[in-house]
């Protein structure tokens, strides 16, 4: 596990007073993480509401770009969360439903997240809500993300899916494109309950549609180590996934859940908070796992003062 000490972001405040307006840059860590052999595309799935789907698939996103890698995030939710804590567009422009729907190609729907180095995103749209229906008259109607997302997926390093709170053929087809699925677990009392359903429908997809998919992390999310529960739940988890669990856990933290609200990770909005250190150490053991085994793949040319920091406050860059 690697827990890098020199994870050093250049910031205008401090953890006690976050930002509040808009960032503009921000500055790649000093330390680059690993990149993997070939794209990992992951799925973070839980039919469960409220877990941190979207709180994680950012998050992880944003360090990772931090990093120095190649990001790109699918919206795949209709509510569009991942879309607005990323600050890209959309309600009325083009995104997933389109490509889905097969009225625009993905390349002309990937939007650039403003001041990450290399972080794109493809938003969601209410008429998302539509594609559970829509879908279904279609031919290969489990597949049409996967193809979709085989011409683009070379110009990254990462994919994230961000999947609704459901096991419809919205989440089908997100199994069906990945290679990794992460199952972020909120350390509550009902935790596991509905896990089993998700694990009965990554099986049926890993034997009918994506032999390859493989449930690869678990993380747990909004965990509050004081509480006897939660510990249990994360002795638990660990106990049955002991090599998926990253034993890293996201702690409960105000800043995680302000952040969105100004359209903003938490890596941005507070990144010396505890929630976005434990968000970037828990990117950086994801990377550290599926590193390629060949050290000539990682960019020796990196250079940490490509991008700096700033935030504008009424326009101004401070
Ligand atoms: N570590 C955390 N600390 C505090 N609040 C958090 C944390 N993680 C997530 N939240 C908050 O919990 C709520 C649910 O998180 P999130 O939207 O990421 O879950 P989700 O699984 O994507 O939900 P949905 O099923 O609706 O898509 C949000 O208000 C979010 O800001
Ligand atoms: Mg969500």
């Amino acid at each position: 596990m690697s827990q890098s000490g020199d994870d050093s972001r250049e910031t205008t405040t401090t953890a006690s007073t976050p930002p509040t307006s808009k960032v503009v840059g921000v500055r790649r860590l000093k330390e680059v993480m690993a990149k993997p052999a070939s794209t990992r595309i992951f799925t973070v799935a839980n039919q469960k509401g409220g877990v941190g789907k979207t709180t994680t698939t950012v998050n992880i996103a944003a360090a990772l770009s931090m990093g120095g890698l190649r990001v790109l995030v699918i919206d795949l939710d209709p509510q569009g969360n991942a879309s607005t804590a990323l600050g890209v567009p959309h309600r009325d422009n083009a995104g997933i439903y389109e490509v889905l729907m097969g009225s625009h190609e993905i390349s002309t729907v990937v939007q650039k997240v403003a001041g990450f180095p290399a972080l794109d995103c493809i938003s969601s749209n209410t008429s998302l809500a539509n594609a559970e229906i829509n879908l279904v008259s279609m031919v290969a109607r489990e597949l049409q993300l996967k193809e979709a997302l085989e011409t683009i997926s070379v110009n990254y390093d990462y994919i994230f899916i961000d999947c609704p709170p459901s096991l419809g053929l919205l989440t089908v087809n997100a199994f069906a494109a990945a290679k990794e699925l992460l199952i972020p677990i909120q350390a509550e009392y009902y935790a596991l309950e509905g896990l089993s359903q998700l694990l009965e429908t990554y099986a049926v997809v890993k034997k009918r549609l994506n032999p390859t998919i493989n449930l690869s992390t678990i993380l747990l999310t909004m965990f509050d180590g004081r509480t006897r529960l939660a510990n249990d739940v994360a002795a638990n988890v660990r106990a049955h996934f002991p090599n998926e669990l990253i034993d890293i856990p996201i702690p409960r933290a105000v800043r995680v859940s302000e952040a969105p609200s100004y359209n903003q990770t938490v890596m941005t909005y507070d990144p010396l908070s505890p929630g976005a250190i434990a968000y970037m150490q828990v990117a950086r053991e994801i990377a550290e796992r599926g590193k390629a085994k060949d050290e000539s793949t990682i960019d020796s040319t990196f250079n940490s003062n490509v991008v700096s920091i700033h935030y504008k406050k009424d326009g101004e860059i401070a």
